[in-house]
């Protein structure tokens, strides 16, 4: 299946109106905390701009939201799109991956590379991700922990839970960690019988892993 996924950085207000209905940027008003504004508002532009490659353009693209958070692509007219979405953000950047169905079940998620400590690996990573950071060398641990975090998240927001599911209900990996230009893949355990396909990569700049994952349909 043909994942699309495009990563936008933070940009001045002009250029957010540029892609943007009024609608679109007075529901951003709602958020008092001008960070999170700006990400809600930044996630908007990136599944505008990317959903309209597919769509007939941006104009064509409206952003809602489901009763749990995951958002979803419909028409002007609120009519569902045959295109599925998940969106993330992080500091100043708005990831947006789309694929193919409306009903696909699909997850993103953007997460900067930085030691996590003893207490958050013991509460949400599984004893099998602990062993395999515990087998590996100490600067090698940081990314390999954005890593199964990251494609935990994203699986959880294919599940459309997020992290209303305990998340050490997805257990991540291992997978090799050499850095690379493409998404590479990674094996995902998961209590239940779905199939979880997932990838990683590291965004430009190496700062940020980026991670898809999508579920097998039942
Ligand atoms: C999904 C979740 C893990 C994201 O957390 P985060 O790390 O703070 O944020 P991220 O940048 O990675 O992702 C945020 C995006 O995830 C998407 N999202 C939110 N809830 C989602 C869900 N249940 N399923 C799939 N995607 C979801 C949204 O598009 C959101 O961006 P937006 O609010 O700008 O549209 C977290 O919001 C969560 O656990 N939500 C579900 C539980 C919950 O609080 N429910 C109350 C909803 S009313």
């Amino acid at each position: 299946m043909r994942l699309r996924w495009l990563l936008v950085r933070d940009q001045a207000g002009a250029e957010l109106e540029r892609w943007l209905t009024p609608a679109e940027l007075a529901e951003g008003g709602r958020y008092r905390h001008p960070g999170r504004r700006r990400q809600w508002l930044l996630g908007r532009v990136a599944a505008k701009r990317l959903a309209g490659e597919s769509l007939g353009g941006p104009a064509a693209v409206r952003v809602r939201r489901g009763p749990q958070g995951a958002p979803w692509l419909a028409d002007p007219d609120g009519r569902p799109q045959p295109l599925a979405l998940s969106l993330a953000h992080a500091d100043g950047l708005a990831l947006a991956v789309t694929a193919p169905g409306a009903a696909t079940r699909l997850g993103a998620d953007l997460e900067r590379v930085e030691p996590r400590g003893a207490a958050f690996l013991e509460d949400h990573y599984t004893p099998e991700e602990r062993r395999w950071l515990d087998g590996l060398a100490p600067a090698e641990r940081p990314l390999a922990a954005c890593v199964a975090w990251a494609v935990k998240e994203a699986v959880l927001k294919a599940l459309g839970v997020g992290l209303g599911a305990p998340a050490d209900s997805v257990s991540v990996g291992p997978c090799a960690l050499a850095p690379s230009g493409e998404f590479q893949p990674v094996p995902v355990r998961l209590a239940g019988e779905d199939a979880v396909h997932a990838a990683w990569r590291l965004a430009p700049g190496g700062e940020f892993v980026l991670a898809l994952a999508r579920l097998a349909p039942a």
